[in-house]
Order: structure tokens, then sequence, then C-alpha cells
């Protein structure tokens, strides 16, 4: 059956933005654990961007979704923007002084060594686990904290997250609606979450002792544990978000569906509802 119906895009008037990376100030966060975990956060990005396009990019041949022309919109607009926030993370590691941190390596042996160990269904169920972290992530430590308006931060550096994280937010649900067209099982997102917690995560911890060491070497072990716990109490009140990745009708998009209010609703809250447009195509779906 051929049905018309709209396709909800949501298109960033910020989407290819032109950030300002000069003058930095050195020391753009005054709140040391945040600093750590958002400089960690922008390290990690460029090789966690490339292992989930890796492992969603391997269904693009598949009639999955070449032929659902619903998951192929919401597929090549989320491609787009990991290759897009790869890129300005780059940018910012460098304007952060942070590139010299050889952390990039570890983390990309650990995806690579992934995706060529998992089979390709168990490479998504992970990518869709990591997209719920870091959904979960963004959740309680940048809009639950309210850093996302913390005046006290280089406006220049918070733009760059801001603008990520909004488009971030519903990257779960792509990947989720990819897994849930494949698999609904338990086993595939267990599996998804063994690898983020026992695989991803360990090498996340080297990488935020790594930048304590960088801008407090001194104490960097005292520091990173009193960080470390810092950062894990945002997270005890979010248990019940990252629980959410197992429920299999969770997030998952309908055809002819995009987002969520509650989503447009945080996004309103970081400040970017003017900047969403409804990208409106009429187009033909085969029911
Ligand atoms: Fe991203
Ligand atoms: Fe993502």
């Amino acid at each position: 059956m051929n049905t018309t119906q709209e396709i909800r895009a949501i298109q960033f008037s910020s989407k290819k933005p032109d950030f300002d990376f000069d003058n930095i100030r050195d020391c753009w966060c005054d709140i040391r654990h945040m600093r750590v975990l958002w400089e960690a956060a922008s390290l990690i990005t460029p090789e966690a961007e490339k292992y989930v396009m890796r492992s969603v990019s391997a269904y693009n041949k598949d009639p999955i979704i070449k032929d659902n022309p619903w998951l192929k919109t919401l597929v090549d607009e989320f491609m787009e923007q990991e290759r897009e926030h790869t890129k300005i993370h780059k940018q910012l590691n460098k304007a952060l002084g942070m590139h010299h941190i050889d952390v990039e390596s570890k983390m990309a042996k650990t995806l690579r060594d992934l995706t060529k160990d998992l089979s390709k269904l168990d490479a998504l169920a992970t990518a869709a686990a990591l997209e719920h972290l870091f959904f979960s992530v963004i959740k309680l430590t940048f809009i639950d904290t309210g850093f996302y308006k913390d005046e006290t931060v280089d406006p220049k550096v918070l733009d760059v997250f801001r603008w990520h994280w909004c488009e971030e937010l519903e990257h779960h649900s792509v990947t989720l609606s990819l897994l849930a067209q494949l698999d609904t099982s338990y086993k595939a997102r267990m599996y998804g979450a063994y690898n983020t917690i026992f695989k991803f995560l360990p090498v996340c911890s080297q990488i935020i002792l790594e930048v304590e060491r960088f801008h407090y070497p001194k104490y960097y072990l005292l520091n990173t544990a009193i960080d470390m716990v810092k950062i894990s109490n945002y997270f005890r009140k979010g248990f019940d978000i990252s629980a959410k990745y197992f429920k299999p009708e969770y997030d998952i998009v309908q055809a002819g569906e995009w987002s969520w209010p509650y989503i447009e609703e945080w996004r309103k809250k970081i400040g970017y509802e003017e900047s969403v447009q409804v990208r409106s195509n009429i187009s033909e779906i085969k029911a």
C-alpha cells in the first residue's frame, strides 16, 4: 500500500556551523570535573562517531534500509550529523591544545577491534548502546545540571557542545529503530551493553585520567578519584534512563516520525528552539 506521509526531520540551521575557535580561554571552565568530563568527551567523539557510522553504514546496501525510505531518511541524516560532529570536535581538540594527548589511538584500536570481532548485528547493538549512553550522559550531566547555561563557561566552547548534544539526542533512536527492524531480542542488547560497559568505558576512564594528568600533573591520581566520584553522582539518579535501552519498544521511531515532544522540550531548554525547522517533504512512503 502506498501512503503519503510527511517526513518530519529535524534540520538545524546550525547544521554546518561556523564555530569560532580563536582565543578560547585556556581554562574555559572553572569546574574541574566538568572541564575534564567534556574534554574527555570531545577527545572520544571522533573515534566513537566513526564506530557508530561504520556499524550503521554496514546496513546501507541492505534492503532493510534501501527499501525503507523513512528509515533511509533517518540514517542519512544521522550519518551527515556524525560526520560533521567528528570534524568539529577535531578542530575543538586542537583549539584546546588537547590533540597532543594520545588517547585516540587507544580508543581507535578498541573500537576497530569491536568492528573486526563482532557480527554485523552485534556491532549495531553496541552502536545503539553507545548512542544510548551518550543520550544518558547529555541528559544527566549537561541538561539536568544546568551546565548548558553556565555563564562562567567560555561560550565558544559551550556553543560546540550545545550544538552537538542537541543533534545527538536523537541518535539512540535512529540506531535502536534500525536494530528493531533486525532483532528485538534481549541477547543482542545485552551484548551491546556488555561491550559498552566492559570495553568502551574502561578506555573512557583512561582518557579522563590522561586529561587530568595533562592539566594537573601534580595530584592527578587524587584529582581523578575525586572527579570520578562527582561525575558518577550525576548518574545515581539516572538508572531508569539508562535501563530503558533494554525495553524493546523504547523510542522506536514510527514511520513518518522523527522526534518526540520531550526531546523538543529539552532542546528548548538548551536554547535551540528557534533553530529547529521542520523539513516537511511530502514523500511517498511504501507502508
Ligand atoms: Fe555525534
Ligand atoms: Fe551519535
